[in-house]
């Protein structure tokens, strides 16, 4: 495929799969850190746990379409950044799909071999299974790479945020966008 044939933009179904992803890790960090940190009851607690846990199904689910349209649609060309930007912003897109994935699994782990077990309601309504049996030192290594892969994210998110932030304020280009639910033409950036 040459450059002309690229489309100007994201298509509907990316676009939709990308905020809705958003939405729901930004939502997933702010459960997990008032469900650990945020001193609540113990039923408020457990509540907010199960909300974790099912929402992190739904980021799997999310992340699973998102790839597969990923592969199956084409991109819009890269920006005429220097390369050092074009390399620095395609390792942390690439880094936040794998990151996620390491959480989700990393969690999904870590609550299926907790020495305490609690089963994961999925929004009340089914059981999802557990992927292993009981084993505390499965269970300590799966919640440290849960939250490792957890902050390294947020971290990633807000590099990505000040990257698209970068090139709608100061590059003035089409990145940001391309990537938005409307494309505004008063007050477009000029190129
Ligand atoms: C992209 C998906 C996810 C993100 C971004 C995320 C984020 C977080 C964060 C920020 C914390 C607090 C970390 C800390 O203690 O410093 C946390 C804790 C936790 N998450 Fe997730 N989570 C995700 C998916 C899941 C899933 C799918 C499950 C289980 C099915 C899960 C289960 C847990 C559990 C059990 C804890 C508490 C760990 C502990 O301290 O014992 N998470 N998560």
């Amino acid at each position: 495929m040459t450059p002309e044939d690229k489309p100007s933009r994201w298509g509907g179904l990316i676009i939709s799969l990308h905020w809705a992803g958003a939405a729901i890790i930004l939502a997933l960090i702010a459960l997990g850190w008032a469900m650990v940190y945020g001193g609540f009851d113990s039923a408020s607690t457990f509540d907010l746990y199960q909300w974790h846990k099912s929402f992190g199904f739904v980021a799997l689910a999310l992340t699973a379409a998102r790839l597969a349209a990923r592969f199956a649609g084409s991109a819009p060309p890269p920006p005429p950044s220097p390369r050092w930007e074009r390399r620095l912003s395609a390792f942390a897109q690439g880094s936040l799909y794998i990151l996620t994935l390491c959480a989700i699994v990393s969690g999904w782990l870590a609550v299926s071999t907790s020495p305490l077990p609690v089963p994961t309601r999925f929004f009340d309504l089914f059981v999802i299974p557990n992927l292993a049996p009981a084993d505390p030192s499965l269970f300590a290594g799966a919640v440290l790479a849960h939250k490792l892969s957890a902050w390294a994210i947020a971290f990633l998110v807000a590099l990505h945020v000040a990257g698209a932030l970068k090139h709608h304020l100061v590059n003035r280009d089409d990145v940001l966008r391309r990537m938005s639910p409307v494309w505004p033409k008063i007050g477009s950036a000029r190129r």
